[in-house]
């Protein structure tokens, strides 16, 4: 357990990003270096506008730099082709997107299910969606759709999902930006819950100041540069 602990299981290296807006091309990440272990909960902290969600998107395997690396455990997410990058991400790595993105068509249990569709590994996934959809407090809400579903439930939806196909990475995009501290606070717990129960890496995007604190590391992110907090 130590060792794993111990292990860098995202590495992200000398990563540069730059926009085009007419003529002009902005840099909006300049040369990210970053290390995240496995067990660890690690909060990026910035204001809007500053990039977090463009590092999340690159980290996530759906946004290519323009310069650099992100290797998820041995694999360099952009050397894959289109195709196994696609496999690897739905497998490996969990995304929960700021504004949630659930599929307004289907009930909050088909919208767990379904990266489970896609994938090739062989498990019981019936066993799954009914462990999370305990462990997040969604019983009962099953067969409900998007639109049925609070911001918190939603929220936790959109976690679930992520976890399906049990990720060693968990991105979340401000997972606690819309909801109230209660909802807040049992996102965070879970969040805690799940580092020390599985081999996760949880990368967190915020600007609030709470949230930072109960991460096991915090890093300050602005006009595209980190900084150590
Ligand atoms: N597709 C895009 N086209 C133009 N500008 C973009 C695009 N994506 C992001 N930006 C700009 O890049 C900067 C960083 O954005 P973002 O990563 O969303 O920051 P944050 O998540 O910290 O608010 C912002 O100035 C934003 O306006
Ligand atoms: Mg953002």
């Amino acid at each position: 357990m130590s060792l794993e602990k111990a292990s860098g299981m995202v590495k992200v290296k000398n990563i540069a990003k730059s926009i085009k807006n007419g003529q002009h091309s902005i840099e909006i990440l300049k040369n990210i270096n970053l290390e995240i272990n496995t067990g660890e909960i690690l909060s990026i902290m910035g204001p809007s506008g500053c990039g977090k969600s463009t590092l999340l998107g690159v980290i996530g395997g759906i946004d290519k730099p323009d310069k650099g690396k992100v290797l998820i455990g041995d694999t360099d997410l952009y050397a894959l082709k289109n195709e196994e990058l696609d496999i690897f991400r739905n497998e490996n790595i969990g995304i929960v997107f700021q504004n949630h993105c659930l599929v307004e068509e289907l009930s909050l249990i088909e919208n767990i299910e379904l990266p489970s569709i896609f994938s090739e590994k062989k498990e019981n996934f019936e066993s799954k969606i009914a462990e999370l959809i305990e462990l997040l407090g969604l019983k009962g809400k099953e067969k409900l759709y998007p639109y049925q579903l609070s911001g918190g439930e939603k929220q936790r939806t959109a976690i679930a999902r992520a976890l399906i196909n049990n990720p060693k990475v968990l991105i979340a995009d401000e997972p606690t930006g819309a909801l109230d501290s209660s909802n807040s606070n049992n996102i965070l717990r879970l969040f805690r819950e799940l580092v020390n129960n599985f081999s996760i890496s949880i990368i967190i995007s915020t600007h609030d100041c709470h949230v930072s604190e109960v991460s096991d590391r915090q890093i300050k992110m602005l006009d595209g540069e980190l900084y150590e907090a």
